[in-house]
C-alpha cells in the first residue's frame, strides 16, 4: 500500500506545487520536545516555518498540516463538510464511547446525529440546568472548612461529574447513581495515565486475560456500567410520565427525519460521549479560572465587585451568566491555555487547493488553538492574562476557538461556559480563597487535555 508520505511526494511532483514547510527533527527529539515542552515546541516551529506548517509523523501521530492562520482556519471551518472526515481519526476512544458516538461519525450520519443532539444544549434549555449547577456546587464546597487546604482540579471534577450525571442522565442520589459514578470515574481515569492507556493504542494488547489483566478489567467494568445504563434507558422508555427535563429525557423524545427514535445503543453511546468529552474539560477549565482569579488580585477584586452589584444569592442563573466581566474572565481563561491545544483532525477526502498549497486526498489538517490564541497581532501581549481584551473587542470564530468550529464545533460549548460562570460565582460568593502556588503554573498533558501542573493548590481563608 502506498504511504501518505509517498502520496504527498507524488502529488507534489504531479502538480509542481509545494506543501508547507515544516521541521525535520529526528523523531525522538520531536517526541521529547512535544511531551516535555509542548508550548515552546509549537512556538519555535511557528516562528521558523510560519502559521501553516507541515508536521512529519512521530510517535504514532500521522503527518499533518498544522494551522494557526485565521484565514486558513476560516477556510477549514467553512469548507463543505463532505471534504473532510474527522470521526475516522478518533477510533482510539471507540472502546469507551461505542461505535455510534458522534465523535466517531462522519458524513450524513454525523449531521443527522448532531441535529438530534443539539436542541438540549441550546439557549433557553440552559435555564433548567442553572439550578442544578449552583446547588451541586454548594453541596460540594460546603464540605470545605476554614483554613482547609485543597487541590482545585479534583474538587472541580467532583462538581462537573455530579452536574453531568444530574443534567444529562437525570440521575439523583441512590444506589444506581453511586455505582455509575464509581464505574465511570474508574474508566475515564484509564485515559489519564499513560501506562494504563497503552492498551487503547495497541490493538494486540486488547485481549481478555481475566479480571486482573488491564483489558479484562476494563471490559468487566464496561459491562457492569452498560447494564446499569441500559436499565436506566429501558425504565425511562417504559415510564414516559416520569420524564424530567434532563438531556436523556429529551433524547428519548427526539425523532429523526423519518420519525424514528434513537435506539438504546445510540443513546448509550451518546451519553458516554458527552460524559467523556464534557466533564474533565470543564473541571480543568474551572481549575485554571480559580488559578488566574487568585493569582491576580486585581482580577478577583473586579470580579467580586461585579458579583456584588447584583443580589447574587437570589439572582437568576441567566442574570449571572450575562455578567460581562465574569464572561471575560472565563473567555480569557480558555484563551491563554486552551483545554484542547488542537481541534479534532480533519482528513481530506479529495485533493484540494488550500491557501496556495495543493493537498492530496488523505492529508490531515488540524487547527492549533494554542498558537492561534497566542498571535500578537490579534492578542497583544499574548502571555498576559487580560480579561479586558474581551470587553474591548469581539474576536471572530477563526481568531478565538477554544471549542473548535465548523461542523465539529463542541456540542457542549454553551453548557460549559454556563457551568463555569455559575460554579465560579457560587464559590466566590461563599469563600475567600488563597492561592498556595508560589510560582507561575504551566499546562501539563493529562490524557487528551492540558491541565495546570499540580492541579492548583488553594486554602480557605474566610467563609463568607
Ligand atoms: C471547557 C469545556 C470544553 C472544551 C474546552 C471543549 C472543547 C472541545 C473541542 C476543541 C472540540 C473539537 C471541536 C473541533 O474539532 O472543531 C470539542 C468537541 C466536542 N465536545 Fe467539547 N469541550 C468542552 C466541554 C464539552 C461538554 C460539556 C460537552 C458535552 C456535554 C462536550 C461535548 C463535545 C462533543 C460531543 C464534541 C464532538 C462534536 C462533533 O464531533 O461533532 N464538550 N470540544
Amino acid at each position: 500500500m502506498i504511504s501518505l508520505r509517498q502520496r504527498l511526494k507524488q502529488s507534489s511532483n504531479q502538480t509542481n506545487s509545494k506543501l508547507p514547510a515544516g521541521p525535520n527533527d529526528s523523531q525522538f527529539l520531536q517526541t521529547l520536545w512535544i511531551i516535555l515542552k509542548p508550548m515552546n515546541y509549537l512556538e519555535r516551529i511557528e516562528k521558523r516555518y510560519g502559521d501553516i506548517f507541515y508536521s512529519p509523523p512521530f510517535a504514532g501521530i500521522p503527518a499533518q498540516i498544522i494551522i494557526s492562520n485565521p484565514q486558513a482556519i476560516q477556510t477549514l471551518f467553512t469548507a463543505d463538510p463532505k471534504l473532510f472526515n474527522s470521526g475516522e481519526g478518533n477510533k482510539i476512544i471507540q472502546p469507551l464511547v461505542g461505535s455510534n458516538s458522534l465523535i466517531l461519525l462522519d458524513g450524513e450520519r454525523h449531521l443527522q446525529q448532531r441535529k438530534l443532539l443539539m436542541p438540549p444544549f441550546h439557549g433557553e434549555r440552559m435555564r433548567t440546568y442553572g439550578q442544578v449547577i449552583s446547588e451541586t456546587t454548594e453541596n460540594v464546597i460546603t464540605k470545605l472548612k476554614l483554613g482547609q487546604k485543597f487541590i482545585a482540579r479534583p474538587l472541580m471534577q467532583e462538581i462537573s461529574l455530579t452536574v453531568i450525571l444530574r443534567t444529562i442522565f437525570g440521575l439523583e442520589e441512590g444506589e444506581r447513581y453511586q455505582k455509575i459514578k464509581k464505574l465511570l470515574s474508574g474508566m475515564l481515569d484509564i485515559f489519564n495515565f499513560p501506562l494504563s492507556a497503552v492498551f487503547l493504542f495497541f490493538k494486540f494488547l486488547q485481549r481478555d486475560l481475566g479480571p486482573f489483566s488491564p483489558w479484562g478489567r476494563f471490559l468487566r467494568q464496561r459491562q457492569q456500567l452498560d447494564e446499569l445504563l441500559y436499565q436506566e434507558i429501558r425504565e425511562r422508555r417504559n415510564q414516559p410520565d416520569s420524564q424530567g427535563e434532563d438531556i436523556l429525557s429529551l433524547l428519548l423524545l427526539a425523532r429523526d427525519e423519518n420519525g424514528q427514535p434513537m435506539t438504546d445503543e445510540e443513546l448509550r453511546d451518546e451519553l458516554m460521549t458527552m460524559l467523556f468529552a464534557g466533564h474533565e474539560t470543564t473541571a480543568t477549565a474551572l481549575a485554571w479560572a480559580l488559578y488566574w482569579i487568585h493569582y491576580l488580585p486585581e482580577v478577583r477584586e473586579k470580579l467580586l465587585s461585579e458579583l456584588n452589584s447584583i443580589d447574587i444569592n437570589n439572582a437568576e442563573p441567566m442574570e449571572i451568566a450575562k455578567l460581562p466581566y465574569l464572561n471575560a474572565v472565563c473567555s480569557e481563561t480558555l484563551r491563554i491555555y486552551p483545554i484542547a491545544f488542537f481541534t479534532l483532525a480533519r482528513i481530506l477526502q479529495e485533493p484540494m487547493e488550500f491557501m496556495g498549497y495543493q493537498l492530496p486526498k488523505g492529508m490531515i489538517l488540524s487547527g492549533c488553538i494554542y498558537l492561534t490564541h497566542h498571535r500578537p497581532d490579534i492578542y497583544p501581549q499574548p502571555k498576559r492574562f487580560k480579561p479586558e481584551r474581551f470587553l474591548e473587542r469581539q474576536f471572530s470564530p477563526y481568531e478565538y476557538l477554544p471549542f473548535g468550529g465548523g461542523n465539529r464545533r463542541c456540542l457542549g460549548a454553551a453548557f460549559a461556559m454556563f457551568e463555569m460562570k455559575l460554579v465560579l460565582a457560587t464559590i466566590l460568593s461563599h469563600y475567600s480563597l488563597e492561592l498556595l502556588e508560589k510560582r507561575p503554573l504551566l499546562p501539563v498533558r493529562r490524557g487528551l487535555t492540558f491541565t495546570p501542573a499540580g492541579g492548583v493548590r488553594l486554602r480557605v481563608k474566610e467563609v463568607i
